[in-house]
């Protein structure tokens, strides 16, 4: 296949930093479609630890173009020293990164209307990263954000800061309490930034679609998951960008015919950071077990995951939105000494309102669909098939016939009832710590 999409399927963190990583080797190109520095994508080569946050994974490969597109959002300060951290570690960064003119950019006021906009909503908060990115994507809704073009015009990059600070100063001071931003620090700050990233800011849209038109092969990279998706996620407690495939299109400026396959990744198990539903949820001793072996920590803000069983409910629905053409499941190993493991089949639903047939017949509803509306997700409770667990290490097996019989019988299990490939098993955290059944590169 030409092109092809890497997705997370579950509320991110799922391992897509390895994936892309095993698959920019058949890629030309490497090119993010949203979210920001919210993310944090690791890649372990050796025993050397990279951790990436808005540059496309494929910068740790030699040779490959790597876009950062106008979907994502970008924080020219952590983006400067993004570039920075790899070029201390010897990895080339320079004609080899685009970013897209239009991409918008993250301000200072941002994270901090993200801070104060999450102390506000006291238990209605989020759990956000922290890092602007919902404001920055309100701005650019809005049409008053700035993009990365704009950087590179100083008179008119003053004038429309001197006019958003007007608005952002009213808020920090009127409604935060908080000390007024200075334009003349921001604008000199801003023009510093300019200088740096300059040589590598142009119209990705046309460079994008000259390679494709070239022949080159592109990986599409996501961010996040699907259910933190801004439309198809567990609206509030998502992400302000289109995470699932649908994203692709808007987020590089490319036509869905040219993507020819998308792989999801998928952990073994679910975990989700912040706050929002999360019915397969362990809230005791086995879910800080999982936690540990998994290193289960934000690789962005080291905030614990919360772990829980994986949620067929909710896979199915990521399944509908993306149709993937091939799954990587990860982190196989982490559950490797559990007794038992669980996959929730369906949910029940008390319904308060009584509105539905079941529960005039005095019955819990039963959900095999996801419920939209996150306050009903809540209320689900999972129902369970248990799964016998297969007590042996699988960390670093290469070959399927390899695994434990108990470990196969999971992993067919989740391919049959899904009616998914599973065309890569990640067995440890190690580049060569995986089981490759098929590339998806190679239809
Ligand atoms: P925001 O993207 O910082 O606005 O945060 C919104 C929600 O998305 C919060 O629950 C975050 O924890 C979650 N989130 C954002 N980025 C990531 C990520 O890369 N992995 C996992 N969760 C994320």
């Amino acid at each position: 296949m030409a092109n092809i999409v890497v997705v997370g399927v579950q509320w991110g963190d799922e391992g897509k930093g390895k994936v892309v990583d095993l698959l920019t080797e058949s890629a030309h190109v490497v090119a993010r479609y949203q979210g920001g520095h919210n993310a944090g994508h690791t890649v372990i080569i050796k025993n050397d630890k990279f951790v990436l946050h808005v540059i496309p994974s494929g910068i740790l490969h030699k040779g490959k173009t790597c876009i950062i597109g106008n979907g994502v959002v970008i924080e020219p300060k952590s983006l400067i020293e993004e570039i920075e951290g790899l070029k201390n570690r010897k990895i080339y960064v320079g004609k080899n990164l685009f970013i897209s003119s239009v991409a918008h950019i993250i301000m200072p006021y941002h994270a901090m209307l993200d801070g104060k906009n999450e102390e506000a909503k006291r238990e209605r908060k989020i759990g956000t990263t922290g890092r602007g990115i919902g404001p920055a994507y309100v701005d650019k809704m809005a049409r008053i954000g700035f993009r990365m073009g704009e950087l590179l015009d100083n008179k008119r990059f003053r004038e429309k800061l001197k006019t958003n600070l007007k608005d952002v100063n009213f808020l920090l001071e009127k409604k935060y309490n908080h000390n007024k931003l200075s334009l003349e620090k921001v604008y000199s700050q801003y023009m510093q930034y300019a200088e740096y990233l300059a040589p590598f800011i142009t119209d990705t849209v046309v460079l994008l679609n000259n390679l494709i038109e070239k022949g080159k092969k592109v990986l599409f990279e996501g961010a996040q998951g699907t259910l933190l998706d801004i439309d198809h996620g567990t609206y509030p407690y998502v992400t302000s960008s289109s995470a699932s495939v649908g994203g692709v299109c808007t987020g590089l400026g490319v036509s869905p015919k040219r993507i020819d396959g998308i792989v999801g990744v998928m952990k073994a198990y679910t975990t989700r950071v912040g706050e929002g539903p999360f019915p397969t949820e362990l809230t005791d001793q086995l879910g800080e077990d999982i936690r540990l072996k998994g290193g289960e920590y934000g690789a962005t803000t080291g905030r614990p995951r919360r772990c829980g069983w994986l949620d067929f409910v909710s896979l199915k629905h990521a399944i509908r939105i993306n149709g993937f053409t091939s799954i990587a499941l990860t982190k196989l190993d982490v559950l490797d000494e559990l007794d038992t493991i669980k996959i929730c089949s369906a949910y029940t639903y008390e319904d308060p309102y009584k509105r539905c047939e079941c529960s005039k017949k005095g019955v819990a509803c039963r959900f095999t669909d996801m419920p939209q509306d996150a306050k009903v997700l809540e209320a689900c409770r999972p129902v369970y098939r248990e799964f016998n667990g297969w007590k042996t290490s699988t960390q670093g097996v290469k070959k399927l016939k390899d695994l434990p019989k108990q470990a196969r019988v999971y992993i067919d299990y989740i391919s049959e009832a899904l009616n998914v490939n599973i065309d890569i098993v990640s067995t440890g955290q190690r580049r060569d710590e995986v089981i490759i059944l098929h590339n998806p590169f190679k239809s």
